[in-house]
């Protein structure tokens, strides 16, 4: 029996949709446990491209169940074009579930997100896909659930109370017009009868088939740099991506998690605002974006890009556990001459390798580098460790001594295959 947990070590698009895809041949569940449609998993294969925003990455295996666990947000109108396009891929549904205690963000929660980020002041660069609006008005508890979608009275109901607490911000604060209960009744009882088929109680699920001692899988979405708890706040997101945040977002029990897996790019990416000590505002920088193709899979935004924060990647490892590290897109570092490496942090006039998780700190930090030698050859054909340049092979030593983790996987490219096992 495994339980296997795949966590975004960085600021998110590390390349969890790539391994969560190689993992699942071997899961007979993969569920995703935070975020929403905030998230844009890749992934590449058979020359074919997928991109998942809500939908778990496992769909492509036919074995395999892909559950939404009641960690995660899902916006049903932008889940109705993630279905469409998968269908057209000929991607079928048939195994997802989707757990009733799944929050719904509202046109309201997206309309009230987009509202606040165009206040520029204080923006924290969201994806303006409603997440903050949805994950606040569940710690309020007036969140709507797939639950009270499926009672067309009780949503009836619920809705309308939300409403008289949300029109007036929407009117009063943004002078923007009021929602119409009735409207959306409507457009949701149709998604209600979409989405029945799929509604399950996953915790009950889940546990079921603990007892019979089948593998799971969890799959992160954004990144432990992004945690609303332990990330960068006020510049993260509003979910749990940290590997606590799987056992909350499923039900499943901490002491039944047997692998914990951190994902790292070797360099370092971040979209949206906030501190980001090794960013590179140079042709270094803007050579790693095109290398490595850094633009969002959400949005189109073009990523920051800088070097590796290994101060960074270790508080990572630390907070989730890790017991095993995927190094991806080592591809990207092909053809520098040297590579740097963040090994400290200059703060309030003293070096530290504590990392300085509050947002603001971390923007005083100055970042110190250790230098390490690069490599010329293209490396996307390597399939065995040895293979590899000695100075990638090097690099990776060198992360795996910082962090305290062993390299268990490394990525040299987006398809399936550019894998090495380590
Ligand atoms: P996620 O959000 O963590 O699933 O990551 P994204 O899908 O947003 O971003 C990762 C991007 O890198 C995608 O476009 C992948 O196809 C691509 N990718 C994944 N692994 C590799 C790799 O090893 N090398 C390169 N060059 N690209 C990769
Ligand atoms: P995946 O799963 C990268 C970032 C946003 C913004 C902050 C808050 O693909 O790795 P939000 O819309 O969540 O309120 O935005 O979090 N962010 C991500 N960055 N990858 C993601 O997901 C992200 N999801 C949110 O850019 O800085
Ligand atoms: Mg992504």
């Amino acid at each position: 029996m495994s339980v296997r947990v795949v966590v975004g070590a960085q600021w998110g698009d590390e390349a969890k949709g790539k391994i969560v895809d190689l993992f699942a041949q071997q899961s007979q569940y993969v569920v995703r446990y935070a975020g929403g449609s905030n998230a844009g998993h890749t992934v590449c294969t058979n020359g074919k491209t997928y991109k998942f925003h809500l939908i778990p990455s496992g769909i492509l295996h036919p074995d395999t169940l892909a559950v939404i666990g009641d960690g995660v947000v899902m916006d049903l109108r932008s889940f109705q074009t993630e279905t469409e396009v998968l269908r057209q891929q000929g991607v079928s549904l048939q195994n997802l579930r989707i757990g009733l205690g799944v929050h719904l963000t509202m046109p309201y929660h997206r309309q009230l997100d987009e509202l606040a980020e165009a206040k520029i002041e204080g923006r924290i660069g969201t994806t303006k896909r409603g997440i903050g609006p949805t994950y606040a008005d569940k710690a309020d508890r007036i969140g709507l659930r797939v639950a009270d979608l499926l009672d067309r009275q009780r949503f009836e109901t619920r809705l309308r109370r939300v409403l008289e607490r949300r029109n007036p911000v929407l009117q009063r604060v943004y002078e923007a017009p009021a929602i119409d209960a009735d409207a959306l009744t409507e457009e949701f009882a149709l998604y209600a009868e979409q989405i029945r088929p799929y509604a399950t109680d996953v915790p009950h699920l889940l546990m079921s088939s603990l007892e019979r001692g089948e593998p799971i899988l969890l799959e992160g979405a954004q990144g432990t740099l992004l945690d609303l708890d332990y990330g960068t706040y006020p510049y993260v997101t509003s979910s749990h991506p940290v590997s606590a945040g799987a056992c909350l977002g499923t039900g499943i029990a901490p002491n039944r998690i047997t692998e914990i897996w951190g994902v790292a790019k070797a360099y370092t990416t971040r979209v949206g605002e906030g501190p980001f000590p090794t960013e590179l505002n140079d042709e270094t920088g803007d050579r790693i974006r095109n290398r490595g193709r850094e633009y969002g899979t959400t949005t189109g935004r073009a990523r920051r890009v800088g070097w590796l924060d290994l101060v960074a990647l270790r508080y990572s490892a630390r907070l989730n556990g890790f017991t095993a590290l995927a190094i991806t897109l080592l591809d990207v570092l092909s053809g520098f001459p040297t590579l740097k490496v963040c090994t400290a942090y200059r703060y309030c006039g003293e070096t530290t390798v504590r990392f300085v998780s509050d947002g603001y700190a971390l923007d005083e930090c100055e970042p110190l580098y250790t230098e390490l030698p690069g490599w010329q050859e293209e490396i996307t054909d390597c399939r065995q460790l040895e293979a590899l340049p000695v100075n990638a092979q090097a690099y990776l030593r060198f992360i795996e001594q910082y962090v305290g983790v062993p390299i268990r996987l490394i990525s040299v490219g987006p398809n399936r295959e550019q894998t090495i096992w380590v």
